[in-house]
């Protein structure tokens, strides 16, 4: 998988700006006060900053802007990178400095002077997100990616660890999402995922025959067309109190989705290489969990499909029985995740008894059309755990917005043969697909669903990602965890 930067945490050590080389970055407060970094590199460029403060270059800039000056005269860096920042900033200040370093740092590596700074771990976690790229198909050798050491004043107080655990996360969902499908085959992903036994995690994959005696025909029906096997990987992270119930995600994990018999259009079916992005998110977070050692009882279940035309695909109006026993019509077999959803929902409740469930699929293309790319669409049966997630979205950058449910929606779903149909019409299409989901959730089960089409792959830069994949939602879950689950 693609590593995140080295990053070392040490002492602070003013003497070694002047012999640094690659980037030095120091801080500035928005009120032109420059900390203990900021005046030495002051004085080796003879006021350079001085003069940056008194041109008004600062009060120009935003909390958490960079500016910089090139080949600064007096020091061996090839760039001396001015942050401005405020004693107490705040983490999204923090962030968007770490962000900008992230995105300007070299091959020769880079110094952070950040002795004022009271949090370093945001600036650090913006700076070790933003640093990403996926070129593990590019012949062309990788540029070798420069080591960050950052200063502060206090290392022993940082959990460096926990840091590292969740750019690894999100950078494991990223790396998934980006994977072409001859590459990430379903049997790549479950290996994968098996892989991550060596940090801890328990881990169990379900082949087809089990899954048939499991009565997973809902399921089974989006694979039948494809070459390769359907699988179900369970992964169970056991930090927590023995006996207390696990919180279950769950994750739509479509490696790729042509739309099968009722077959998508030619332009942009490549993007259906993300359509595993539910299954990429719930993967990166028990990685980020068994990294960091949470205290937390949690489950993971991906289902693992590929969406294939075949003479052996599911047709339009076929009917198939899910593992809840109830009769599903597929009109159209392009509406293939909420099949997939349906009997891995199902099993996550009879197997596990959650205390909560959440699921993350790229499910419709309708929330990009209601959302677009800024927020995914929430779905919930309880006001407090959906508040709660959306806090946890809003407190780490990630766009979340939440949508109704009802009555009404629900029965566009309404089948002539069987027990519900798999569409519900164009219009709604998020919240129709959310209805399809929640009859396969159990009354008392909180539960939400994540509309994560619009956010898991974008074609511009995005906050914390370079265009590409995101590892939207691996830290909201993460941070939902530690302060809702860990005791
Ligand atoms: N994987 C798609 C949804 C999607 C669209 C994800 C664009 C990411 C970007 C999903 O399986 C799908 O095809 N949904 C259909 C449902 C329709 C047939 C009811 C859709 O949104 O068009
Ligand atoms: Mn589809
Ligand atoms: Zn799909």
């Amino acid at each position: 998988m693609t590593d995140p930067v080295s990053l070392n945490v040490t002492d602070i050590d003013i003497d070694a700006i002047a012999g640094a080389g690659g980037r030095v970055a120091v801080i500035v407060t928005p009120d032109g006060r420059m900390d203990q970094g900021a005046r030495r590199a002051n004085r080796l460029t003879r006021g350079a900053l001085a003069r940056m403060i008194e041109g008004g270059v600062i009060a120009k800039m935003k909390p958490g802007e960079v500016t910089s000056l090139a080949w600064p005269a007096g020091m061996k860096a090839e760039a001396l990178d001015v942050l401005c920042l405020a004693r107490n900033a705040k983490a999204d200040d923090l962030r968007r400095a770490g962000v900008t370093l992230g995105k300007i740092k070299g091959e020769a590596g880079l110094l952070v002077l950040a002795g004022s700074v009271r949090q370093p771990a945001d600036l650090m976690l913006g700076l070790l997100l933003r640093a990403y790229e996926f070129n593990t198909h590019k012949t062309e050798e990788a540029k070798p990616n420069g080591a960050v050491t950052c200063m502060v004043s206090k290392p022993e107080a940082i959990d460096v660890q926990a840091v590292q655990a969740i750019a690894e996360g999100v950078f494991f969902t990223r790396d998934l999402v980006s994977e072409p499908a001859n590459h990430l085959t379903t049997s790549e992903f479950a290996a994968r995922i098996e892989a991550m036994k060596k940090l801890g995690l328990k881990v169990t994959v379900l082949e087809e025959p089990e899954l048939k005696k499991l009565g997973m025909g809902a399921l089974l029906s989006v694979g039948h067309g494809s070459a390769s096997p359907s699988k179900v990987a369970i992964m169970q992270w056991q930090g927590g109190d023995k006996g207390t119930a696990p919180l279950a995600l769950v994750g739509k994990g479509v490696v790729f989705d042509t739309g099968g018999i009722s077959l998508k259009p030619a332009a942009g079916m490549e993007e259906m290489t993300m359509d595993m992005g539910g299954a990429g998110v719930v993967a990166g977070v028990m990685r980020t969990l068994a990294l960091r050692k949470a205290r937390a009882n949690v489950v993971g279940i991906v289902g693992l499909v590929e969406n294939m035309p075949s003479d052996r695909a599911t047709r339009p109006g076929d009917v198939v029985t899910s593992m809840k026993g109830d009769t599903i019509e597929v009109i159209n077999t392009d509406a293939e995740g909420r099949l997939v959803l349906a009997d891995i929902l199902w099993y996550a409740q009879e197997k596990f008894a959650p205390s909560a469930m959440i699921d993350l699929a790229t499910l419709t293309g309708a929330v990009i059309i209601g959302l677009g790319h800024e927020n995914a669409g929430v779905f919930s049966n309880d006001d407090a755990l959906c508040n709660k997630f959306l806090k946890a979205a809003g407190a780490e950058g990630e766009g979340a917005w939440r949508l109704p449910l009802g009555e009404a929606y629900d029965k566009k779903l309404k089948s002539r043969i069987a027990d519900m149909q798999n569409v519900g019409g164009r219009p709604a299409g998020s919240i129709t697909a959310a209805q399809f989901l929640q009859r396969f959730v159990k009354e008392g089960t909180p539960w939400i669903h994540l509309d994560i089409a619009g956010v898991a792959l974008i074609k511009e830069d995005s906050p914390y990602a370079p265009k590409g994949a995101t590892g939207w939602g691996v830290m909201a879950l993460n941070r939902l965890i530690t302060d809702q689950f860990e005791g």
